[in-house]
């Protein structure tokens, strides 16, 4: 009958992606005053990882929670669209931050919707590429300091001391609050809060906020609290090591921090879920990045591989279950674009050949 045929010229309906603050508004410290500057962060996909569970070898469900799917291309969104309202509300002039490089182009993404100037204080030469770029382009003030990030972290907090800009490191709670809706999106994905959770650990705000959400889950909910497993690269593993790093060091410049300013909070997340808190080398780290890429086809920048790295070694080790019955979820906290010199670093670069079909054919391996 001519009326079910389906009408290839009638535009589908397209659903709207909504943003964090206003699928989570009754969690989160907003109102109806707060003006809600979001570029529809959140919603990213829970994937479900079959071709790394088999190479593990292992019996348990293995997802991975994509943050780098979020605008600016990392986590960070999540909890700048409340700190970047939360500071339009107050009327802020200027929002500042210390990066490793994400923090500062999802602030200063934000800042540019709120019409507020953004101030970004970064170490120098320790940057990835992508993130730099998205502060320029945004129109941030980048400074770039001969120091690491803990140093520019301690300039940035004095400078709000002493002057008007308002601090969007995720010491501000705003920030946390935000992340939190991560652990919702989880749990909504799963039916259920998954046994254990296996994250990067940097500055240590990641945890602390899905530590925050899980526990809110278990109170509201009566979800079961996770067991939250977090890795820190081995030359820059205060927490593991109980000692401030002078001179941290790693590949994965996004964790390249040695005095965690949510560090107490991560040993709490740690203690109060039965967790670990533990380190991974470099090796493994970018171990874990290639099996992310070339088994399931998930890019990502290096420090977010940390979270499969850890889960990877635990096995290895025999420090975890491969027959645990539920549900484990390695969280990916920054897209691969970010950093993009170390994937060509790391591949070999491909061959160039004449502009000939048969040369195609040969050197592709095509039959
Ligand atoms: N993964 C990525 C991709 C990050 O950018 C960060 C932190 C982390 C993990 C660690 O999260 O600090 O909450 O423990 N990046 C911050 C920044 C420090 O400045 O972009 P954390």
């Amino acid at each position: 009958m001519k009326n079910n045929v389906p009408q290839k010229s009638v535009p589908q309906k397209v659903n709207k992606r909504i943003g964090v603050i206003e699928r989570y508004f009754d969690i989160l410290p907003v109102s109806s005053k707060t003006p809600v500057i979001t570029l529809s962060e959140g919603s990213t996909p829970l994937i479900k990882a079959d071709n790394l569970k088999k190479i593990l070898g292992v019996n348990f469900n293995l997802y991975l929670k994509y943050e780098g799917l979020n605008p600016t291309g990392s986590f960070k969104d999540r909890g700048m669209t409340v700190a970047v309202s939360k500071a339009a509300e107050l009327g802020a002039k200027a929002v500042i931050c210390a990066s490793t490089g994400n923090t500062s182009a999802s602030a200063s993404a934000y800042a540019v919707r709120a019409g507020i100037k953004s101030i970004v204080v970064i170490p120098e030469g320790a940057i990835a590429l992508g993130k730099l770029s998205q502060a320029l382009i945004h129109g941030a003030e980048v400074v770039a300091v001969k120091g690491n990030f803990d140093r520019c972290l301690e300039i940035v907090i004095e400078i709000c001391e002493n002057y008007d800009v308002e601090l969007v490191n995720s010491i501000n709670p705003n920030r946390i609050e935000g992340q939190k809706t991560a652990a919702y999106e989880i749990a909504e994905a799963l039916g259920d809060t998954p046994g254990y959770q296996f994250m990067p650990v940097g500055n240590a705000g990641n945890i602390t906020a899905y530590w925050k959400g899980y526990k809110e889950l278990n109170e509201k909910r009566n979800l079961k609290l996770p067991v939250m497993m977090g890795f820190q690269a081995a030359g820059s593993a205060p927490i593991v090591e109980g000692k401030i790093v002078k001179d941290p060091r790693t590949i994965a410049t996004a964790i390249k921090i040695g005095n965690p300013a949510s560090w107490k909070q991560a040993e709490s997340a740690r203690d109060e879920s039965d967790g670990v808190i533990d380190k991974v080398t470099d090796e493994e780290i970018l171990s874990a990045w290639q099996n992310l890429a070339d088994r399931e086809g998930v890019f990502v920048e290096p420090a977010s591989a940390a979270s499969f790295a850890g889960l990877k070694k635990y096995l290895k080790e025999g420090n975890f279950d491969p027959d645990f019955r539920g549900n484990v979820v390695c969280i990916l906290t920054g897209h691969g674009l970010k950093d993009p010199d170390r994937a060509i670093d790391t591949v070999s670069r491909p061959p160039v050949v004449e502009d000939s079909v048969d040369k195609v054919v040969e050197t592709a391996g095509i039959k």
